[in-house]
């Protein structure tokens, strides 16, 4: 890793071990994992509270140097529509997982910017491919999710990170990165 890497990614958590806070979601979604075996999930909470990388930890620990091949992170607001995502998803879930894992993970950050009727599409998806693929859903908020894709999956719920976990996280990088501390602390009361 260059030291021009920006800093969420250089200190994203690599394991559950290292996610602060949320510890009883880590704790049922370690167990799916350790099972080799989980239900659709859906993520929600506020931006900054750890669902991309709670996503990518998952992918990490359960296919460990496969898991490039075998997760597919999207992003449902993009640009170019649900049809482009629509047809990723079918491209990418019609090839059986590597290694011992029967599924692959899709990825779908922002379901909450789809539109009712995409959401309705992308239930067929998921109920469709649900043989050879997990869906990991991210959100803001579960209620502009509709009951059907709640229905199919286990819901978490991310918590605000707590000042304490927070100060912990801000002291580990300023120490690593030899900042001024106090200046870190200080900036963190505003
Ligand atoms: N629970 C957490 N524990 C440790 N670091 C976290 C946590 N949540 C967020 N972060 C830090 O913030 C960055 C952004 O978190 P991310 O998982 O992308 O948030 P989001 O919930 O918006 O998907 C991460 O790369 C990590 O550096
Ligand atoms: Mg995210």
């Amino acid at each position: 890793m260059t030291d021009s890497t920006i800093w969420t990614e250089k200190y994203r958590p690599q394991t559950f071990e290292d996610i602060k806070g949320q510890k009883k979601i880590v704790e049922r979604i370690k167990a799916f994992v350790d099972q080799r075996n989980m239900p659709h999930i859906l993520l929600a909470g506020p931006a900054g509270v750890g669902k991309s990388t709670i996503a990518l930890v998952i992918a990490k620990e359960l296919f460990k140097e496969t898991w490039k091949n075998n997760f597919l992170e999207l992003n449902a607001s993009d640009d170019r529509g649900i049809d482009v995502v629509r047809n990723t998803i079918k491209e990418f879930a019609k090839t059986r997982a590597l290694g011992n894992v029967p599924f692959k993970i899709i990825f779908l950050d922002e379901c909450d910017s789809l539109t009712k009727e995409a959401q309705q599409a992308l239930r067929r998806t998921m109920e469709n491919f649900v043989t050879s693929t997990r869906f990991v859903l991210s959100c803001n908020y579960s209620s502009k999710i509709i009951d059907p894709i709640q229905s199919r999956c286990t819901v978490f719920r991310f918590k605000p990170l707590t000042k304490e976990d927070i100060e912990d996280y801000v002291m580990k990088i300023a120490t690593t990165e030899n900042l001024n501390v106090i200046l870190a602390m200080v900036m963190l009361e505003k």
